[in-house]
C-alpha cells in the first residue's frame, strides 16, 4: 500500500515524455495513409498499421493515467478540459486500434483517423498551451508573421468576471485581511492576468500571485520594494496611453487600473510589498 501510494505521484513526469509517442505513431499513421493513395509503397506499409495502431492506443492511455497524477489536485478550468479531451482522445484510440485490428472498411478506419487526429490535436493544444504559454510558438517569429498567425493580442477580450475591489477602508474586526491578496490581487485580476497569469504569459511575466510578482518578468525589477521609479510595472501602468509599452496594452480590452487602484498599488509598493501582513496593521492605507 505504501509503496502504490509513494508510487503514483512518481509517474506523473513521464506523462511529459510518453504523450509525444501517440502524436508520433498517429502522425506517423496519417502519414502512410495519405501517401498509400498515390504510392505502392505507401500502400504495402499499411501491413504495420495495426500494430503501429495498438501501440499508439496503448500509449495514449498511459498518457492519460500519468497525466492524472501529474494533475495531482491542481484543477484549473484549462486542466479539466485538457484532461477530458484526453481521455476522450485514449478512448478513440482505442476504438481506432481495435477497427483496424478487425481490417474494417478503410473508409470507416480513415474516419476514425481524422476525428483521432482532430481529438489529439485539440488535447495538445490545450496542454502545450498550459505549460509553455499560448504563444510559445509564434513568440519569436518575425512581426507580420505573428500578427497574421496569432491575432488573439488584439481580441474581443470579454471584461473578466466582476472583481469586486471595493470593501476595505473600515477594516472589519478580526477579520483577516492579508495585504497582496485583499488590496492588489483583485487589481491584477482586473487589468492584468488576462496576459500575464496561467493562460498567458507575456514578457515572461506572470501577476497571478504574490511569488509570481516577486520573481518578476523578462527584464526583472518588476516591483522593487519603496522603488517606485526601480518598479517597472509601476511605471509601465503610468506610461501614457500611447506609448506603445504602456501596461495594460493600448489595443487591449483589459479595464485600466483606476486612480484608486493605482494609488493602492504606489502605496503597498512604498510600504515594502507586503504580502501576508494584516491591513489593519497599515495606516492610511488608500
Ligand atoms: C492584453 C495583454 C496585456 C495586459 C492586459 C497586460 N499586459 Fe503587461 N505585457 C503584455 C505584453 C505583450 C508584454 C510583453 C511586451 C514585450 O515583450 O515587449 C507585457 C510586458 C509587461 C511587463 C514587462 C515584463 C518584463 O519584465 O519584460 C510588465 C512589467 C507588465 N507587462 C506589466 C503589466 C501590468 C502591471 C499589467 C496590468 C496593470 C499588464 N502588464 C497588463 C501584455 C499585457
Amino acid at each position: 500500500m505504501i509503496f502504490a501510494s509513494s508510487l503514483w505521484p512518481a509517474i506523473g513526469p513521464f506523462h511529459i515524455l510518453l504523450l509525444h509517442l501517440p502524436i508520433g505513431v498517429f502522425s506517423a499513421i496519417a502519414l502512410i495513409e495519405s501517401l498509400a493513395f498515390i504510392s505502392e509503397k505507401a500502400r504495402k506499409a499499411r501491413e504495420a498499421l495495426p500494430i503501429l495502431y495498438v501501440f499508439g492506443a496503448a500509449t495514449a492511455v498511459l498518457s492519460v493515467i500519468t497525466g492524472l497524477s501529474l494533475m495531482g489536485d491542481k484543477h484549473s478550468d484549462d486542466m479539466l478540459l485538457h484532461r477530458n479531451l484526453g481521455i476522450v482522445t485514449a478512448v478513440i484510440a482505442c476504438v481506432a486500434a481495435l477497427l483496424v485490428w478487425k481490417n474494417v472498411a478503410r473508409a470507416v478506419q480513415l474516419g476514425v483517423l481524422g476525428l483521432l487526429l482532430a481529438a489529439m490535436g485539440a488535447t495538445g493544444h490545450i496542454g502545450g498551451g498550459m505549460s509553455h504559454g499560448e504563444d510559445f510558438l509564434t513568440e519569436k517569429l518575425p512581426e507580420p508573421l505573428k500578427s497574421w498567425l496569432q491575432p488573439a493580442e488584439q481580441p474581443p477580450v470579454q471584461a473578466p468576471p466582476h472583481i469586486d475591489t471595493a470593501p476595505l477602508s473600515p477594516v472589519a474586526a478580526g477579520a483577516s485581511k492579508p495585504v497582496f491578496q485583499t488590496l492588489i490581487l483583485p487589481i491584477f485580476e482586473k487589468s492584468c492576468t488576462e496576459c500575464h497569469g496561467a493562460q498567458k504569459v507575456k514578457g515572461k511575466l506572470r501577476l497571478d500571485s504574490y511569488a509570481a510578482a516577486m520573481k518578476g518578468g523578462e527584464a526583472g525589477s518588476t516591483f522593487v520594494a519603496r522603488d517606485l521609479e526601480k518598479s517597472l510595472a509601476w511605471e509601465s501602468m503610468n506610461l501614457s496611453l500611447d506609448d506603445e509599452d504602456v501596461m495594460p496594452p493600448k489595443k487591449s480590452k483589459c479595464p485600466r487600473p483606476d486612480e484608486k487602484d493605482l494609488a493602492r498599488i504606489k502605496w503597498w509598493i512604498e510600504n515594502g510589498l507586503p504580502d501576508q501582513q494584516d491591513l489593519s496593521g497599515f495606516s492610511a492605507v488608500p
